[in-house]
Parts: structure tokens; sequence; C-alpha cells
């Protein structure tokens, strides 16, 4: 059966009509119209579905919408603030750590999980922590490249 819940997202709140196997890829990108979470395998297999969930990576396609209410939701479209990139977004761009662009937004918030739980990762500890993140065009240099960017003092906007 059907019922409300209130969703948390991008610090907005939605009281939505849901079923009880929606997930929260589905009511993301179908009821609000929230695309830059993408669709990839729809199984849990290639990390482009990635939101934060409470600050933690998750793959919306394997969480159900009911899972997900009174929970700190945020997607892609929540990163950039007043018309400027966040930098990661800057990064992915500067170095070139986007071809086709639909793994990003899943790599983008996977790599911002991995930075706020810990401002300096080693390459290894990146690589590994983006295992799940898979991309069909860049070989994935370029995406360690850019984020390793912003692990740099130098590099970092805030
Ligand atoms: S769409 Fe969710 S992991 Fe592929
Ligand atoms: S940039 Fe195309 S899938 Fe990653």
């Amino acid at each position: 059966m059907k019922r409300i819940i209130e969703l948390n997202i991008n610090g907005d709140a939605y009281e939505l009509l849901v079923s009880p196997n929606h997930t929260l890829l589905e009511v993301l990108r179908d009821k609000l119209g929230l695309m830059g979470t993408k669709r990839g395998c729809d199984l849990g297999a290639c990390g482009a579905c990635t939101v934060l969930v409470d600050g933690e990576a998750y793959l919306s396609c394997l969480m159900l919408a009911v899972d997900a209410a009174g929970r700190k939701i945020t997607t892609i479209e929540g990163l950039a603030e007043g018309g400027d990139l966040h930098p990661l977004q800057r990064a992915f761009v500067d170095k070139g750590g986007l071809q086709c662009g639909f793994c990003t937004p899943g790599m983008i918030l996977t790599a911002k999980a991995i930075l706020d739980e810990e401002e300096h990762p080693t390459e290894a500890v990146i690589k590994k922590k983006m295992a799940g993140n898979l991309c069909r065009c860049t070989g994935y240099k370029k995406v360690v490249e850019a984020v390793m960017s912003v692990t740099e003092p130098a590099g970092k906007e805030g």
C-alpha cells in the first residue's frame, strides 16, 4: 500500500506518495525530475546512481525511498553554491575527468564522501573507495587526478 513520506533532498523538504517498492533512484528521477542521479545498471553494479545519505555514499537504485525518509539526501544538484561549482566539480572539469559525463555525478558524490571523511587520502585509498564507480570512457587516470588535486592544500577551495 502506498504511503506518504517526507524526503529532505538538497536542503528542501518533499512530501511524496510512494509505493513500498519504489527505490530512491526512481523517486529522484521519475517523481522529482532530478536527472543528475543516473540510472546505469539499476542493480547495484555501476555506481552511477550514487547519492549521499547523511553524508555517506549510497547506491540509490538499491535503497528504498521509504528507508530514506527523514534522512539528509544530497544529489549532484545540491553541490554547486550560488552558481559556483563545488571544488570537486571544478576539478573534474579542469583535469578532464569526464567524457560523456554519465558516471560523473556518482563519481563526484563518492569522492565527496571520501574527502569529508578524510581530508588527505592517499591515491591508493581513493582508488580503492572509488572502485565501485565504473566509467566506460575515461580510463580512471584523470578521475583520480581530479580527486587528488582537491586533496592538495593549494588546490582546495573549501
Ligand atoms: S544504477 Fe545503481 S549501481 Fe548502477
Ligand atoms: S565519462 Fe562516460 S561513463 Fe564515465
